[in-house]
């Protein structure tokens, strides 16, 4: 039997919708209503997820990893833990007694009873959406909250000596302008002592309000690797292109998606994946409603290529079907250039410079046809 020991549930509330962000969300019109509404969704999905896994063979095993993201899980509150703990008990779905479960919180969005609640259900790990921590840059992002949120957040962490992740996003708007020194903002965060740090470039559309502010690519490509090498200094390993973290605080549930491995979801416009069966689904946002697509074998490789080089795992060249002579002389460019190592002669792990530019490098495979 093909097993399930991860999930992700999806939280689509925020208390307000920053202008640059591109998840579902939706801010709650009536709480109690929109959280009835919510939990029936999460229902009927579980009955349509139920049909899915039968269908395919696979059956639920105590949970290894259990992650809710936004969304604001953390605006869920006691509703959300007491739904949570029946639901997860009504269908028998138990969790691992290391099972490792992430809530994300954002700055002002939540109280210590609530956290205490999650806690009590067994959550061990949070996600703090901090940005940056210049409060100019708060402003322009269109944060709803405040930078004495955030330091409330931090210290609330550091006093509980939680296990906990920061975001924080490159490429701002009116960065030049405002001279931001994500290194000095970086130091900030660091006294709190994270275990682990998510650092995303800014994606936006281009009719985002403030297009015409955004920095040079030059600009954000200096800051990622600056701030790739100064995590690097203070002992977090750069694991995967937008990750870094202390030894053995890896995001265990998103190794799970770099390693192409099964991770079920519930929530709208949650996304799950059957590895065993190169099947991916996707809940639609206003019904509880699957939409499936399978890959064929030529897209699941390269769906694990795309993975391995992404993360610390690597690439194990032998998986490439090409001649021996055009991956060496393929690799060793990589390696000269300072994009790639190799490990044990057959493992090609990228560096913080070939994260930076894994979409060109994933081009070269393509043109050299080395898959
Ligand atoms: C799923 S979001 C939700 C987290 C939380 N609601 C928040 O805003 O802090 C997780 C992270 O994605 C990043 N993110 C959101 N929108 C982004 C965008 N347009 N481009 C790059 N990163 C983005 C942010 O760092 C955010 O903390
Ligand atoms: S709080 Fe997070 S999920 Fe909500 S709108 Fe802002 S960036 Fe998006």
């Amino acid at each position: 039997m093909k097993k399930i020991e991860s999930l992700y549930l999806h939280f689509p509330f925020c208390k307000h919708l920053c202008n640059y962000c591109d998840f579902f969300k939706k801010v709650p019109q009536n709480r109690e209503q929109d959280l009835a509404g919510f939990h029936l969704y999460l229902e009927q999905a579980f009955v349509e997820h139920q049909k899915l896994i039968e269908k395919y063979g696979y059956s639920w095993a105590p949970l290894k990893t259990l992650y809710i993201g936004g969304g604001t899980p953390s605006l869920w509150g006691k509703e959300g833990k007491i739904f949570l703990e029946s639901f997860l008990h009504r269908h028998q779905i138990i969790l691992d007694k290391q099972c490792e479960f992430t809530l994300e919180v954002n700055p002002g969005s939540w109280t210590p009873e609530i956290l205490k609640d999650w806690e009590e259900l067994g959550v061990n790990r949070y996600s703090l959406g901090i940005q940056s921590l210049r409060p100019e840059f708060i402003k322009n992002l269109d944060r709803v909250h405040s930078i004495e949120d955030v330091y409330e957040t931090l210290e609330y962490f550091k006093s509980q000596k939680a296990n906990f992740s920061v975001d924080f996003m490159l490429g701002l708007p009116f960065s030049n302008e405002n001279k931001r020194d994500v290194i000095a903002e970086l130091n900030l965060a660091l006294a709190y002592k994270p275990n682990h740090f998510s650092v995303y470039i800014l994606t936006v559309k281009n009719n985002y309000t403030h297009f015409h502010q955004l920095p040079s690519e030059e600009w954000i490509e200096d800051e990622y690797l600056k701030v790739a090498q100064h995590l690097l200094s203070r002992g977090y390993s750069h694991y995967e292109v937008s990750n870094f973290s202390l030894i053995g605080k890896e995001s265990k549930h998103n190794l799970n998606y770099w390693n192409s491995l099964t991770v079920a979801a519930l929530g709208p416009s949650a996304t799950g994946f059957l590895a065993e069966d190169k099947t991916r689904y996707k809940w639609k946002p206003h019904s509880p409603v699957l939409e499936l697509e399978t890959l064929s074998d030529t897209e699941f490789n390269l769906e694990k290529i795309y993975m391995s080089l992404r993360s610390r795992e690597g690439l194990d060249l032998k998986i490439l079907s090409s001649s021996s002579d055009l991956i060496d002389l393929f690799v060793n460019r990589w390696i000269q250039s300072g994009y790639a190592t190799l490990e044990n002669d057959k493992k090609i792990i990228l560096t913080s410079k070939g994260f930076l530019i894994l979409d060109s490098l994933m081009d070269e495979f393509f043109r050299l046809k080395l898959i």
